[in-house]
């Protein structure tokens, strides 16, 4: 969604912005601005569309030491170039960037019209410059300060001022904001990708601070006014590159990756040896895993999914009861939380807003909850304190696929470990972990080999809607691959546990409708094969996942797939690959933006 960038220091601002809006394009925006300040006025430039239109239209004439810049992701007012941040007050002496939701925005902008004021845009954000004018006499930490205090919602904003070259105000509730630590310089983003190339030191705001950026390092205060001071944090090296490589697209590149981010997800932590797994993350005692009632994992979409995969893990592997909810509907249901039970909050950002508003609910009924996040020292990390790092690196397509098979993998080895300390025996925990073990080879070998996939991509655009079906963990990854194909590939789809299909939607199917049914060779096989007869009888035609050398399975569907044999918990790490494959290729030929799809961000700080 929305990102932020913001400069002090000896070199040239609108380069250091442009660079810092092209690292954070992946979020997903639709319009993008700077504002450079200049001697006698703040030079502003705004356009819809990429980051490349912004680029064109500044003069290579601007130059600046101290500026701001945004993309937009647009939620109040449409997206034009009028509502394009920065935002400035009536005399144009001041200009904000902010992302979040401005709450009451109506009652203040009604307020500030009685005055006189005159507003350009239709936006949340325009209030803020007009009431920090209203509000300044001389000091423009403290004018902030008294505008935000007026302010309900949710914000990560940064204000400069002509009057003050070489500072910029910067304040955080909600919305993610980062600054970095140069020689004689600094920079704010709102995710540290944007300041990777600049800085390796930084420090995370939280929420309801403030804070004055000079070319001298900054001064940290609550929004009450007290002093705050936080340690400097070292990005990770490790993180990797964000670059396409050699592939045509980060989806594509991410999707082939997933051997090695597995690896590293469970290496280390799981030890056959022992018969189970360690996740120091967790600091759970064996006493402290004995003791846990229940497990909730709370996540949005793809990390949603993995939840439910974690959920029947924990359930049939640990034999605590679990479930998985989505974070925002958890949320607001007023949930009963009790001393022992465990949530996980699972987030590939670590940044979504419904995630973290699911998070507090858990904190402030005094429940424990841990992460399962991706990006290090995000906000999720930091405000669950303890939990796992699923080591994908850098997930820079909108659409999830490595993080996805990394959260289930985390997942997994955090179900081993705990049913290893409860009920299950030192020879199953040694199968399942050697069998996890393999999971990272096997994936090499399904990529290497995938299928007839673009036979099968044929088949699924050519019907009006896609039904997905699977049963137990693999109606997970049938969710999973509806979402994908709908996101990727515009391609409506519905996914459904495959015994529903008869509870109604089967009257959906005529001749040709398109059907993907995930069938591994479990447990629940035989009955999704008569589901599957059953919509063949109708006149669907089936791409088939199957369990390789399940010829019986294979033979039912007018495409076959077949992955490489796992566990039935282990099986949705192999049988997600083709849906991915799916989307992929679906979203190639039918002409998609693969990896800024439309409408969509890749970090949802909005609720
Ligand atoms: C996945 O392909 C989606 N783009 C989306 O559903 C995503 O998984 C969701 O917004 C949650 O994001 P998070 O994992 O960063 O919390």
């Amino acid at each position: 969604m929305c990102g932020i960038v913001g400069y002090v220091g000896p070199r040239n601002v609108p380069d250091v912005l442009l660079d810092g809006l092209r690292r954070l394009e992946y979020r997903g925006y639709d319009s993008a601005g700077i504002a450079v300040l200049q001697a006698d006025d703040i030079a502003v430039c705004r356009r819809v569309g990429p980051v490349g239109k912004l680029i064109e239209a500044v003069s290579p004439e601007l130059t600046g030491h101290t500026g701001i810049g945004h993309t937009r992701w647009a939620t109040h007012g449409g997206v034009t170039e009028a509502n394009a941040h920065p935002h400035m007050d009536g005399p144009e002496r001041i200009a904000v960037i902010h992302n979040g939701i401005i709450e009451n925005h109506q009652a203040l902008r009604a307020r500030l019209q009685e005055e006189g004021v005159v507003f350009r845009s239709e936006t949340d954000t325009e209030v803020l410059p007009h009431l920090i004018r209203k509000l300044y006499r001389g000091d423009p930490l403290e004018a902030v300060r008294s505008a935000l205090q007026l302010v309900q919602g949710t914000y990560g904003c940064a204000v400069v001022f002509l009057d003050h070259p070489g500072t910029i105000i910067a304040a955080r509730n909600g919305s993610p904001l980062v600054l970095g630590k140069g020689n004689g310089e600094s920079f704010l983003a709102s995710d540290p990708h944007a300041l990777a190339a600049l800085t390796r030191e930084v420090v995370y705001l939280e929420d309801r601070e403030l804070v004055r950026i000079t070319t001298k390092g900054w001064e940290i205060t609550r929004l009450d006014g007290a002093k705050i001071d936080h340690a400097i944090h070292l990005l990770e090296e490790e993180w990797g590159s964000g670059d396409k490589g050699a592939y045509m697209h980060h989806m594509l590149k991410e999707i082939h990756e997933q051997p090695e981010s597995l690896r590293r997800c469970l290496s280390g932590r799981v030890v056959p040896e022992e018969g189970g797994a360690r996740l120091g993350g967790l600091d759970l005692s064996p006493r402290e895993i004995v003791a846990i009632r229940r497990v909730g994992i709370l996540g949005c979409g793809t990390s949603f999914h993995a939840s439910l995969v974690g959920a029947h893990a924990m359930e049939q592997l640990a034999r605590i009861p679990s479930f998985a909810e989505i974070a925002s509907e958890f949320r607001y249901r007023n949930p009963l939380i009790e001393p022992d039970d465990l949530f996980f909050a699972v987030s590939q950002s670590g940044e979504t807003a419904d995630t973290m508003g699911a998070i507090k609910e858990v904190q402030v009924k005094g429940g424990r909850v841990m992460g399962i996040v991706n990006v290090v020292g995000s906000s999720i990390a930091r405000t669950c304190g303890r939990g796992v790092y699923v080591h994908s690196g850098p997930e820079i397509a909108v659409a999830s696929t490595k993080a996805f098979t990394s959260q289930v993998g985390a997942l997994l080895v955090a179900s081993l470990m705990f049913a290893r300390t409860r009920a299950l025996g030192p020879h199953e925990g040694k199968n399942f972990g050697e069998e996890l073990l393999k999971v990272p080879d096997k994936v090499r070998e399904y990529l290497d080999n995938p299928g007839p996939i673009l036979k099968a991509v044929e088949l699924l655009t050519s019907g009006k809607y896609v039904f997905f079906f699977g049963r137990g963990v693999s109606h997970a990854v049938a969710m999973e691959g509806a979402l994908k194909l709908k996101e990727v590939a515009y391609v409506p789809c519905m996914s459904y546990p495959a015994a529903e299909m008869k509870h109604g939607p089967i009257a959906l199917i005529d001749a040709k409708t398109p059907v993907v049914a995930v069938v591994p060779d479990d447990i629940m096989r035989d009955k999704t094969l008569s589901n599957v007869q059953e919509v063949r009888a109708r006149g669907a035609r089936v791409v088939v996942i199957h369990t390789e050398g399940d010829h019986e399975a294979g033979r039912l569907g007018d495409v076959a797939i077949a992955v490489p044999r796992a566990p039935s918990l282990i099986s949705p790490l192999l049988t997600v690959l083709p849906m991915q494959l799916f989307a992929y290729h679906a979203g190639l030929a039918l002409g998609r933006d693969i990896d800024r799809p439309r409408n969509l961000a890749k970090s949802v700080t909005v609720e």
